[in-house]
């Protein structure tokens, strides 16, 4: 049996339910003969009670960076943990991530391992729905005219209650009570979540170096139960749209607001659902559409990612 080192950063919504999912799928890393030992888990506060594995090595320093083979990220913010990743990336091992912040804005620096199938990031976009995948193997073959999609979960949520007329700033709050909203919640409901997400997805489709500050982002800060209200009266629903689309031959990524039927596939995923329409000339029109936010549906694409890995597959490659 091969001993594989898991070192997590972050034990917060997402890596309580990759601890739990990687203790739970035990057997499916046996049945491949790889044992999965946890090197350390990294955390603020020591004395916070946690829904993890008993005998989970938690602390608050990082010296188990060093004997882990691989590093599942998930605490969160840019800078903090690029400084903590930057010497483990530099020695050459793998990093799994839903950190779609850290990946979007500081992609000079990580495209490099990228491009070497050294970054793991399922589920950085639409969480345990896979597009990222697909997007990054076998769609390639097809020329991409663009596509549509709803990839917050807080702001589904959010405009979901509204709907059934709660007022904005009691959704906002349940959504983070869910574990679904980002540190800060300005993240999602400003638009900039579904940016950072959007531009992920360009870089396996339009350009393999899409720049986050190209995105034009409007959030639904100022959507009002009325305006809310007024489209489920015209049979239309409001959703924050990221699409992406070319125009005079340069690939425009924009994040706003947009009414849509009742019957638009972006409509159709169900309550609080993610969906995203692919457009691909030899392809055609793909819907991909699932949950998008939440502990173990992200965690399900980690724990995915960490089975790819110990599969000897390499992580997502970005166009060149
Ligand atoms: P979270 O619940 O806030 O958990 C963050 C964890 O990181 C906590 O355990 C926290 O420690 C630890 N942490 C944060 N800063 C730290 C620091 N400076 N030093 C040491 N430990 C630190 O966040 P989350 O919702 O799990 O999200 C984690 C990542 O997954 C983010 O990048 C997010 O964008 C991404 N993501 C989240 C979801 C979701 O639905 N929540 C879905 C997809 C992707 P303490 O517990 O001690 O405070
Ligand atoms: N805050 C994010 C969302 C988490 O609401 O979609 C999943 O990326």
């Amino acid at each position: 049996m091969r001993t594989v080192t898991v070192g997590v950063l972050g034990s917060g919504t997402v890596g309580q339910d990759v601890l739990t999912l990687i203790q739970r799928r035990r057997d499916i890393f046996s049945d491949i003969g790889v044992n999965i030992e946890i090197s350390g888990v990294l955390v603020r506060d020591l004395t916070k009670a946690r829904n993890v594995p008993a005998g989970t090595p938690l602390t608050d320093t990082c010296d188990f960076l060093q004997q882990s083979e691989v590093v599942i990220e998930c605490m969160g913010g840019i800078d903090r943990p690029l400084g903590l990743l930057r010497p483990y990336l530099k020695s050459g091992r793998p990093l799994i991530t839903a950190n779609k912040a850290l990946l979007a804005e500081r992609w000079d620096e990580l495209r490099e391992y990228a491009l070497n199938g050294k970054l793991y990031y399922e589920a950085s976009v639409m969480a345990g729905t896979p597009v990222i995948g697909p997007m990054s193997t076998v769609l390639r073959a097809s020329t991409f005219k663009g596509l549509l999609a709803t990839l917050n979960g807080t702001c589904n949520f959010i405009l979901t209650q509204m709907e059934q007329g709660k007022e904005y700033a009691q959704a906002l709050s349940e959504a983070q009570a869910l574990g679904y909203a980002e540190d800060p919640p300005t993240l999602d409901v400003g638009g900039f979540d579904t940016a950072h997400k959007l531009t992920v997805l360009a870089r396996f489709s339009a350009d393999g170096n899409y720049a986050y500050e190209n995105v034009q982002v409007t959030g639904i800060e100022h959507v009002t139960l009325e305006d809310v209200q007024a489209a489920r009266a015209r049979g239309e629903h409001i959703k924050l749209v990221g699409e992406l689309h070319q125009e005079g031959g340069q690939w425009q990524a924009t994040v706003a607001p947009r009414s849509l039927p009742h019957d638009h596939p972006l409509c159709n995923a169900g309550a609080g659902r993610n969906a995203l329409v692919y457009e691909g000339e030899e392809s055609g029109s793909l819907i991909f559409a699932g949950g998008g936010a939440g502990g173990m549906v992200t965690a399900s694409a980690m724990v995915g990612d960490l089975l790819d890995y110990v599969l000897g597959f390499p992580g997502h490659v970005p166009l060149h």
